[in-house]
Formats: structure tokens, C-alpha cells, sequence
């Protein structure tokens, strides 16, 4: 049987396959631009950050503060930072992101710059600084700090006058990224009120950002390092490329389509992230329930599963923690997660190409790389095909419904278009066809039963690679009968990859 297996698995590769060449000392394929910086790398890896909108507006039930709330309604009575930055951890987020101010102006450190700020607030007597405490504790648990520091400002009476509000602005920036140690992610938006006749000058924020922290993200809904995804329900287009031309937007006038999608011609890395809150709103309301586990698993696969970050929002309540519900809710979204995702099918498959580079010998790209959960290791096909099919042999018959393909993406993102079968009967059928792959791609379809999966890819950028291939059962959000999960939910995203496959080839040997 073991001497037979080889010669099974290529009959049943439709390609032919590539020439045998040298393996000796191949170099890697050239990188396509664009690619990510080492920041933005690092952003993605982390896949999901846990958003806290915390501020007077927990206490006066509003979501948009005027600017006007007495600092003493600022008055958590069990304020723990500990307990927000464990809560992410144990839930898998590697970031917190906190609104350290929002558009009220309030600020949550002691800001030598307004004195509309704890500061002025009954809390810890006036000396508190909730900057300072989650900074302390999420070093304590290892996740990766994160500000949001709204431009809008209903509070500061420079407000409305270009230059010194600027720099007011950016003497905040100053205090938020000199004083609380490494900070992995600025947020921002174009948010200005009442018609104000003022400019925001963003590259003058951008070049101080990044002069004062080296290594970090800035997001905002046109980049420049992380765009947002266009909606605030954390759900990415079907096909969600990287790349995005900067020049085609500015911050406060983006265009949902482009902004959910990307473009296949973009010249720049922005990739998007998705925001949502787990409840109705941003802020914490007695009266608002979170979402249930289920629902936060539907927005994972539309989220981190097609190729996006996701920024989580989960507010503190107004004694300063996190909700005992909310907290339910994630450890289920924990346990769910883990019990898909820990068991893959494809393990311990046999994986074969119908090229390799460097030959079918050479083990530096080699197919069974893709088993490996890492974007390091990866397949690549022999330079110059036009067809690119792997093979997976799980060795015996499994149900599944979820596949997890990733690409190095250190390298650029190549995938255009691609689809998955599996043998029934000796016939290929496919189960999946979908577009863009990028850093993640989660794929989920009716549970389905094999123990072969051949995949193929149609077009691609440039010589496609992959660095992981996974086979899951998810007995969890098939009860719920998620809508449309892998329908393309726009035709505009369609005419977008057709338009992207001109950039590659199409396979001719396509089932
Ligand atoms: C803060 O309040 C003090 C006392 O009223 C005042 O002297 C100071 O100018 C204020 N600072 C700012 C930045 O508004
Ligand atoms: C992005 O830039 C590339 C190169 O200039 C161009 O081909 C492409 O059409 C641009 N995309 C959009 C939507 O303008
Ligand atoms: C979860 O919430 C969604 C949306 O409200 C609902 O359709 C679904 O039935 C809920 N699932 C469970 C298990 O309660
Ligand atoms: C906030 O959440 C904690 C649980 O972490 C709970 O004990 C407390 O009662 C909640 N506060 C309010 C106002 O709901
Ligand atoms: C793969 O092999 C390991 C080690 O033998 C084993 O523990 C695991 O259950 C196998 N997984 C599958 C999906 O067969
Ligand atoms: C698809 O996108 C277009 C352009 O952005 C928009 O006009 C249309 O309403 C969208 N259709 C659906 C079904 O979302
Ligand atoms: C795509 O494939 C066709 C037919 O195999 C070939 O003629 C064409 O040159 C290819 N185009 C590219 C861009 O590789």
C-alpha cells in the first residue's frame, strides 16, 4: 500500500507535473509588492484586540458625550485594569485598545493639557491615571497596549481653531506615547461635529506617532498603517485584499466598497480591521445585552477569516469591570473556538504538488510545509506554471465544514481566486470556490464527508504560495443556520476579482 500511495496521488493531480529540477540552494520567490512593514506584521499576527470604550458617557447611559457631564460623574467604585487586560488574555486578544479619550474630551490621564480629566474626577481622589493602570496591566499579561485619542474634542476651547488645536492635539499624542512605555496601536478617525471650518493635519500626527513609537500601528479608516473595514458590524468583504491605494482616499471620505474589499493594483499595505461592539452599543448601558457566543463566532469567520483584525468592543461597566455576562460570553467564544480549531483533520495528511520549487525533492518547499502552523514555512510551486493544485490525503475518511488557508504574507498577497474538492466516488466535487486567501481565510459549507481535498488555485498575482491548510468540524454554528456564509454578498466584489484575475492566469485544467 505505502509503495502505491505515491502513484495514486498523482494520478490523481490533474496537472502534469513540472520538470524535476536541482534542489540545491533554490532561492525563495522575490516578495511581490507590496509587503507589510514589521509593525503591521506583528498587528496582523495578533488577529484579534479587545476594544474598551470607557469614559463619562459609562455613567450618564450616553454614547456621545457633549463635553458638558461634571467631572465628578467619573466615579468608578471598583475600577480593576487587571481584570480588563486577564479578560483578554484568557479570551485569546493580544491587544487592548482603551478610549483614553473620546469625543467628550475626557480625558482617563491626568493630561497637563485640560483639566477636563480624571484629574478632576472623585476617583482614586483625584490622582488616578487609567492609562497608567491598563498600560501596568496588560505588561502583566502579556497583551499589547492600544489608544484611541478622538480628534473631535466637544470639551476644549481651542476646538475649532486649526493650528493650536493641532497642536493641542498633538501635545496629547505626546503625553499618550512618552509616558506609559511601548504602544502597539494608535486609533483615530476623521470624526468633526458641528461643520467645523478646521483642518486636521494628519501627516503632521503620522510623523509624530511614528517618531515616538517606532513599532507602531496607526489606524484610521484610510491608513495609513491599518484601514477600517467600512462598517462597524466586523464583517470584511468576501474578498478583502492588503493592498489599497492610499491616494484613492482621505481619512473622513472613504468609500465602503474599496474600504471592505481593497484592490488587487494597490500600491500600499493597509490592511483592514474590523470593529464591533459586543453589545447594541459602544459604551456600557445597564439596559444592553452582549451578543451570544454564536454570534461572536459568525463575526470571527467574517472577520479574522477573511484576511481582517478584529477589534472587539467590550465595555467596562460603570464600577469600572468588565460584566460578569460579557465575560460569559467570551470564555464560550473561547471554548467554542478552541474545541473547533485544536482538532485538524489534515494533520497528519500526506500532501503532495504538482510542482515544487526546486523540484519535488526539495524539502525547503515543500507541500507538506503547509501542515505547519506557521507563515515561515510555506509550499511554492515551480516558477512559470499555470497550474497550481495540492493534494491532501487525510489518510482516512473525515466530516468536516470549516477549511483554514493561510499565505506568507511576508511575501505579499498573491491569491486571486481558488476553489477546494474533494473525491465522492472517485469524482472531484467542489465544495468551495472563494477569492482572496491573504494572511487567514476561513471557509465554512454544509458538513461534508472525505478522505481526499485537492486544491487549486485559478489565478494569482504571482506564484502562489501557502503556509497553511486545515480540515475542522464546527458542530457549533451549523444548529444556527448562518445565512450565506461563503455567498459572495455583492456583485461588486465579483466584478473586482474579475477585473483582479486579468493580473494572473486562470488554470485551463479548472474542473
Ligand atoms: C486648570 O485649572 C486651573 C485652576 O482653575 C487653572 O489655573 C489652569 O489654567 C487650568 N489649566 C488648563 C490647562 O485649563
Ligand atoms: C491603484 O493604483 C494602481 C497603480 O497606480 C492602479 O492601477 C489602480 O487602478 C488603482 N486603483 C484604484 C481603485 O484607483
Ligand atoms: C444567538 O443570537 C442570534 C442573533 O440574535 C440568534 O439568532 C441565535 O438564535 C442566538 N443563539 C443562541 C444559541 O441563543
Ligand atoms: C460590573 O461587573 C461586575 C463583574 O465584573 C459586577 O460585579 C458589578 O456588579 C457590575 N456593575 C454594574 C453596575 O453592573
Ligand atoms: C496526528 O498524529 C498525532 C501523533 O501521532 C496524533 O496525536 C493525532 O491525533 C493525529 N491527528 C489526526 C487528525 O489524525
Ligand atoms: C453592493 O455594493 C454596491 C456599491 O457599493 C451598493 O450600491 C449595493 O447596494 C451593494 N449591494 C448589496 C446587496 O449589498
Ligand atoms: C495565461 O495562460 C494563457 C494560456 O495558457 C497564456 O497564453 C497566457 O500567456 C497566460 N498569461 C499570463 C499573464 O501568464
Amino acid at each position: 500500500m505505502a509503495a502505491l500511495l505515491p502513484v495514486l496521488l498523482a494520478h490523481l493531480l490533474l496537472c502534469a507535473h513540472g520538470a524535476t529540477a536541482s534542489a540545491a540552494a533554490t532561492p525563495p520567490p522575490l516578495p511581490i509588492l507590496p509587503v507589510p512593514s514589521y509593525a503591521q506584521l506583528r498587528w496582523q499576527l495578533s488577529e484579534m484586540a479587545l476594544f474598551l470604550h470607557f469614559g463619562p458617557n459609562t455613567f450618564t447611559d450616553s454614547e456621545w458625550g457633549t463635553g458638558r457631564a461634571d467631572p465628578s460623574v467619573f466615579a468608578p467604585s471598583a475600577l480593576d485594569a487587571g481584570q480588563w487586560a486577564r479578560v483578554a488574555a484568557r479570551a485569546g486578544f493580544r491587544r487592548v485598545v482603551l478610549t483614553a479619550k473620546h469625543h467628550d474630551g475626557f480625558c482617563l490621564w491626568p493630561s497637563a493639557l485640560t483639566n477636563y480629566s480624571v484629574a478632576a474626577s472623585p476617583w482614586r481622589g483625584g490622582a488616578g491615571d487609567v492609562v497608567a493602570e491598563l498600560a501596568a496591566a496588560a505588561r502583566a499579561e502579556g497583551v499589547g497596549l492600544g489608544l484611541y485619542l478622538s480628534p473631535w474634542d466637544r470639551h476644549e476651547p481651542v476646538y475649532g481653531d486649526t493650528v493650536p488645536y493641532n497642536e493641542h492635539y498633538m501635545g496629547q499624542m505626546t503625553e499618550l506615547l512618552t509616558r506609559y512605555g511601548e504602544v502597539e496601536e494608535v486609533w483615530l478617525d476623521g470624526a468633526k461635529g458641528d461643520a467645523k471650518k478646521m483642518d486636521y493635519m494628519f501627516d503632521a500626527w503620522f510623523s509624530l506617532i511614528h517618531q515616538l513609537q517606532q513599532r507602531v500601528v496607526i489606524f484610521s479608516d484610510a491608513g495609513p498603517d491599518t484601514r477600517w473595514v467600512g462598517d462597524e458590524v466586523g464583517v470584511a468583504g468576501y474578498t478583502c485584499w492588503s493592498t489599497f491605494n492610499k491616494s484613492s482616499v482621505t481619512i473622513g471620505h472613504t468609500i465602503a466598497e474599496y474600504s471592505r474589499c481593497g484592490d488587487p493594483y494597490g500600491q500600499d499595505w493597509v490592511p483592514a480591521e474590523c470593529d464591533v461592539s459586543i453589545r447594541p452599543g459602544w459604551f456600557w448601558h445597564a439596559s444592553e445585552k452582549p451578543k451570544n457566543a454564536t454570534t461572536l463566532l459568525d463575526i470571527y469567520y467574517k472577520s479574522v477569516g477573511r484576511n481582517c483584525l478584529l477589534i472587539l468592543n467590550v465595555p467596562p461597566n460603570s464600577s469600572g469591570l468588565i460584566s460578569d455576562e460579557d465575560m460569559q460570553v467570551l470564555q464560550e467564544f473561547t471554548e467554542i473556538r478552541h474545541t473547533i480549531f485544536s482538532h485538524n483533520f489534515a494533520a497528519n495528511a500526506t500532501v503532495t504538488a504538482n510542482s515544487v520549487r526546486g523540484g519535488q525533492d526539495n524539502l525547503q518547499f515543500a507541500p507538506s510545509n503547509v501542515l505547519e502552523d506557521s507563515i515561515y514555512s510555506y509550499w511554492a510551486p515551480q516558477e512559470g506554471q499555470t497550474c497550481w493544485e495540492m493534494l491532501f490525503d487525510l489518510g482516512q475518511s473525515a466530516s468536516f465544514n470549516v477549511l483554514q488557508l493561510q499565505e506568507p504574507i511576508q511575501l505579499g498577497q498573491r491569491v486571486i481566486e481558488f476553489h477546494v474538492d474533494i473525491l465522492i466516488d472517485e469524482l472531484w466535487q467542489t465544495i468551495v470556490e472563494a477569492t482572496t486567501i491573504g494572511y487567514k481565510r476561513l471557509l465554512k459549507f454544509p458538513v461534508t464527508e472525505s478522505r481526499y481535498l485537492k486544491l487549486s488555485i485559478n489565478s494569482a498575482r504571482a506564484d502562489p504560495l501557502i503556509s497553511f491548510f486545515g480540515v475542522f468540524m464546527d458542530s457549533f454554528s451549523g444548529k444556527y443556520n448562518l445565512e450565506n456564509h461563503n455567498k459572495r454578498t455583492n456583485s461588486s466584489e465579483v466584478i473586482m476579482l474579475r477585473t483582479g484575475s486579468a493580473a494572473g492566469n486562470r488554470s485551463t485544467a479548472a474542473m
